[in-house]
């Protein structure tokens, strides 16, 4: 299904099979990273090293270093049986990457190095736009974006403890996301008069306005992440009879400022 078949009123889904170009150099499109949240160059391919230097070229050497990661590139593949949220088979939940740091980095490169093995259907990315989100939720719940940026949030985490933060922060004069869905604490303060729980509003006009978007191997999506919130979907795995081995989605990402 392309864009334009897809009623006017709906999200932007993006399957398979939409026209490709494959791009010799990587460009980064300023329109695109600020109207729709995203970017994506289908077909740039599956060179870990390439995507490194043109990222480094293109963001000025400002590659956003984890020390908790201690790489520039996080590879990471879904796995039978893993801790961590990334390499989960179940659906993530929302969130902005490195939250909690003072300066999150302003985007995030995904490149699809193996595509799930039920794809399209598993392991899509899903990208919900700032914009969109304040706009439903006010038109949803009557909440506005100064109430988001003063209702705080409880966090329950097991190397911090509770802490609080609104969805909505300010940096540097710029409203950007901080959240994440599954490091939610379990008890929420009530907001307003709402009947429903606060997490339920979230997640229900998340899945609302959200962005589908389906990464073949090779296919790169750039991500802004002060401005949207992204997740991936349920992703299947797969038994190699004759390797012995479990395949299944592997992305590698680059986080950056511009
Ligand atoms: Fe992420």
């Amino acid at each position: 299904m392309s864009v334009s078949e897809h009623p006017i009123s709906h999200n932007v889904v993006r399957w398979p099979g939409e026209k490709k170009i494959r791009s010799s150099a990587l460009q980064l499109d300023q329109v695109a990273l600020s109207e729709n949240g995203f970017q994506i160059i289908r077909q740039y391919g599956t060179d870990v090293s390439r995507l490194e230097c043109d990222l480094d070229r293109l963001s000025g050497g400002q590659l956003y270093y984890s020390n908790r990661m201690g790489v520039l590139c996080h590879q990471y593949s879904v796995l039978p049986e893993s801790p961590n949220f990334s390499e989960q088979m179940l659906c993530g939940g929302f969130h902005s990457d490195f939250m909690f740091q003072p300066n999150p980095p302003a985007y995030i490169a995904l490149l699809c190095l193996q595509q799930d093995p039920r794809h399209p259907l598993y392991g899509r990315n899903q990208v919900v736009h700032m914009r969109s989100f304040v706009e439903r939720v006010q038109q949803a719940f009557g909440l506005s974006e100064q109430d988001l940026k003063e209702y705080r949030l409880v966090y329950d985490l097991a190397e911090r403890g509770r802490f609080e933060q609104p969805i909505l922060d300010d940096l540097d004069g710029k409203t950007i996301f901080r959240f994440h869905e599954l490091l939610l604490g379990k008890k929420q303060m009530q907001w307003g008069s709402a009947e429903m729980s606060v997490v339920s509003m979230l997640h229900a006009v998340m899945m609302d306005i959200t962005s589908d978007i389906c990464l073949e191997s090779g296919d790169l999506l750039l991500l802004s992440n002060h401005h949207v919130l992204h997740r991936r979907g349920e992703c299947s795995i797969k038994f190699e009879g004759l390797t012995g081995e479990w395949h299944a989605r592997k992305m590698a990402s680059i986080r950056f400022n511009l």
